[in-house]
């Protein structure tokens, strides 16, 4: 869907109407993950690069290196192209079950997995982490580290019961999802709804980090115009409880480059770590 570049469109008559949410079919269509990473993460363009990675990776850096969120098996939700946001949890898990709606971005991550010449270039953020974990000679390391952990890529669905039928699933210490709820979750008791069927994904005790923006309506994939579900930290905070977790830590921090509000029009991001008690 092309819209103009604001969250309303006006109308003939001079009001204004809301866009529809974007619907799934739209999402299999239009979604270029390629545009995606030029409009979001390359380097020194992107939308997200910068204020975004700088929060999501010290999040994930700190939470992976507390010694407390370890184990056997994490479950990547949503991951669209990109693998950025799995750079700290490489060094304390053994499997890594990463995961798309998309096949299109399934592609692209099986492209990075297996090095192909064509794949999308994360050095810039794997650089990053490198550097967090004061260890910046070693980014190749860490890249073949990840490639060597993540053992599956499937595809996944937020909106049904069970998000990898026909797939049987062991239970995960700790399941990741950024940027992901807000695209398929029209409203707020659908996103609890989500958080509730992850339940089922975890191991009793496991953990849950989610990731991504709040008071957000939608955001551009190049020309194309995409739904968002607008969260307020309030909102976020009952969905959680609704869904029967234990929330362990909640950060929201505001956005003070403005300057893609035209691209997407997030206030700030947030991080929740909870765990399925
Ligand atoms: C804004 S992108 C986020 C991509 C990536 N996680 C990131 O951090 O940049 C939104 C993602 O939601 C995914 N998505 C759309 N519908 C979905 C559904 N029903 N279930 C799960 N994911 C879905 C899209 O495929 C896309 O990868």
């Amino acid at each position: 869907m092309t819209f103009p570049r604001t969250a309303r469109s006006t109308t003939r008559a001079g009001g204004t109407m809301n866009p529809p949410f974007t619907k799934q079919e739209t999402y299999i269509k239009e979604f270029s993950s390629i545009d995606y990473y030029n409009t979001y993460y390359a380097p020194g363009k992107g939308v997200l690069f910068g204020e975004w990675t700088d929060f999501v990776l010290k999040n994930l850096h700190e939470t992976f290196t507390s010694g407390n969120v370890k184990g056997d098996i994490l479950i990547d939700f949503g991951a669209g192209p990109t693998i950025y946001h799995l750079l700290s949890a490489c060094e304390v898990f053994n499997n890594i079950i990463t995961s798309d709606f998309l096949e299109q971005n399934r592609i692209q991550l099986e492209k990075w997995l297996r090095k192909d010449p064509d794949a999308l270039d994360w050095t810039h953020v794997v650089k990053c982490v490198c550097e967090l974990e004061s260890n910046s000679d070693n980014w190749e390391k860490k890249e073949a580290t990840l490639r060597r952990k993540v053992t599956k890529v499937l595809k996944c669905d937020a909106l049904v019961e069970k998000p990898y039928y026909p797939v049987a699933m062991p239970e995960a210490d700790c399941l990741i999802s950024c940027l992901c709820l807000e695209a398929p979750c029209k409203d707020l008791e659908a996103f609890t709804n989500t958080l509730k069927n992850f339940k089922a994904l975890l191991k009793t005790g496991g953990h849950i980090v989610i990731q991504s923006v709040l008071k957000c309506t939608f955001y551009f994939v190049g020309n194309k115009w995409f739904s968002c579900l607008y969260l307020t930290k309030d909102d976020l905070e009952k969905a959680f409880y609704e869904a029967g977790y234990d929330i362990v830590s909640v950060k929201v921090t505001p956005r003070s480059d403005k300057s893609g509000m035209d691209i997407s029009d997030y206030d700030s991001f947030y991080f929740v770590h909870a765990r399925k008690p």
